[in-house]
């Protein structure tokens, strides 16, 4: 009998519990990436037009951002004023606090009477921003005016990336994607807190950025795409448009001009940069691993001394990409001395250079990065030569992999990629030779052979991406799929209201 009572008060507790914890979660137990700690208070704070949104000087841009990421949904005009002081009512974004938050931390802090964020930098203000946005009611991503009472409930949260390094990339030289989709692209991983977006902006198929001292490059070589239709590039103003705006939300870009194979929209541009002297035709198919630069000529040196240069006086991050995969046509003899004299010419630039994991070959300037994305034994040797990794398996973080036999984009050469399997994995533990301190961050591709809409982008990204955004940010001894993916089940009307068409996977209870 008293067992018998023990458990039904047990049961009833229990249901009791699980039926409180769906009531009671808040958008604050869904946050991703999921913060390093959050901790609950009672009371909400409720934004109206007459919220004042106070900004140390150096943040004052950072809250104009705040503001007009505000105004399509709630309608709200929110006024920006330079200040150090909160008043009542006010959501304040000032620049100091607790030093071990470093230079991307945030706290936020929720009351019913103010909205806080404090970082060290303006980097982390603008993470905290995000985070207010995911803390709102979901139709705050909606692009215009909506219905909605918008209360943030009391929290303080305190947070930090664990990867200095949190990108994606996008291929542009497959398919061609120009500058709003590039926007877009740039906004959507920004929501997830990433700070990198690596272009690759040259391939057999196409060169997509002006470099006015080789004007065939982009003339020609960029004029078709995969599948036979008109290509397109950027214009040297246009990418550094595309710079400012990402600069603008903390990302910075890396440009990629992959050589010496993936290179026959040049070769097919000049006939000089081959070794017999005659223009390749221009590329439409899918194949890899066919050109090369004729890697003992001058002229090719030469070549890639104006194409860094160019490109170097536009980026103002520290990294330009020099690629080096799949160089099958190019003899190992060739390929070494050629990586290794184009790191110098970066180097002469001012710049520092990112290669993917067969660069490990080479001998590595202090500083390169090596980016793991297919040989684990690469990647060990460039970490064994004293390089960082960029941790980027294509069987875990190739966004263009398909989620299984259905998917109608994507290839799958490298696996079928659910959105668990995206996300289960720790970059710290994925290979023995690789470990944490040699690990910058984590970059999730998104090769373009068989994408051609921005909404294709979206449909291969989403839900992945916010997974491995997770991965790059959040602490690894607080993730497991079984949490996550309530959340990203409760995320589903975000990314709707955001205008996503994402995979809907049957691996999520979908909102
Ligand atoms: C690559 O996927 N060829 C880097």
């Amino acid at each position: 009998m008293f067992h018998k009572k023990i458990s039904l008060f047990l049961a009833v507790c229990s249901i009791a519990v699980l039926s409180c914890n769906t009531n009671t979660s808040t958008p604050a137990d869904n946050l991703i990436p999921k913060p390093v700690s959050v901790t609950k208070g009672s009371g909400q704070f409720t934004i109206t037009e007459g919220t004042s949104i106070i900004a140390a000087t150096e943040a004052v841009k950072i809250g104009e951002y705040l503001s007009a990421q505000l105004k399509p949904a709630t309608g709200f005009a929110l006024k920006v004023t330079p200040g150090t002081a909160a008043t009542k009512g006010s959501i304040f974004l000032t620049l100091g606090g607790d030093a071990s938050l470093g230079d991307e931390g945030y706290e936020l802090s929720v009351t019913a009477d103010q909205v806080t964020v404090t970082a060290q930098k303006p980097a982390g203000l603008f993470y905290g921003i995000q985070t207010i946005k995911q803390l709102l009611p979901e139709a705050i991503n909606a692009s215009a005016k909506q219905e909605a009472k918008w209360e943030l409930q009391s929290v303080t949260i305190k947070d930090q990336p664990s990867y200095a390094y949190r990108g994606s990339m996008l291929d542009i030289a497959r398919h061609f994607f120009g500058v709003e989709d590039i926007k877009r692209y740039i906004d959507l991983i920004a929501t997830y807190k990433m700070n990198t977006l690596h272009l690759h902006l040259t391939d057999d198929q196409g060169w997509r950025i002006e470099i006015k001292s080789w004007p065939n490059l982009t003339a020609h070589g960029g004029s078709t795409e995969v599948g036979g239709k008109k290509g397109g590039f950027l214009t040297q103003d246009q990418y550094k448009d595309i710079v400012q705006y990402a600069m603008d939300r903390y990302i910075t870009i890396i440009p990629e001009v992959d050589m010496p194979g993936h290179t026959n929209a040049a070769l097919a541009s000049y006939p000089e940069l081959n070794c017999n002297d005659t223009a390749t035709k221009l590329y439409t198919g899918t194949e890899v691993g066919f050109s090369t630069l004729c890697t003992s000529k001058e002229v090719v040196y030469k070549f890639l001394d104006d194409v860094i240069k160019e490109l170097a006086a536009i980026t103002p991050g520290q990294y330009i990409h020099i690629g080096g995969d799949e160089s099958h046509a190019t003899k190992k003899e060739d390929y070494i001395p050629f990586m290794e004299k184009v790191q110098g010419i970066v180097k002469a630039h001012g710049k520092l250079a990112i290669g993917w994991d067969e660069i490990a070959n080479c001998t590595l300037q202090p500083n390169t990065i090596a980016q793991y994305w297919a040989d684990a034994a690469n990647s060990t040797e460039a970490v064994k030569k004293g390089a960082k990794v960029i941790i980027s398996p294509a069987r875990k973080a190739y966004a263009d992999m398909q989620y299984d036999s259905t998917t109608r984009l994507g290839l799958h050469w490298a696996g079928y990629i659910e959105v668990d399997t995206a996300y289960i994995w720790d970059p710290a533990t994925l290979e023995p030779g690789i470990k944490r301190e040699n690990i910058v961050g984590v970059e999730a591709p998104l090769w373009t052979e068989t994408i051609v809409t921005m909404d294709d982008i979206e449909y291969m990204l989403f839900p992945r991406l916010p997974g491995y955004a997770e991965i790059a940010w959040s602490p690894v001894t607080g993730r497991s799929w079984d949490e996550y993916k309530v959340r990203l089940g409760n995320h589903g009307p975000r990314m709707k209201a955001m205008g996503i068409d994402y995979y809907p996977s049957k691996k999520v209870t979908w909102k």
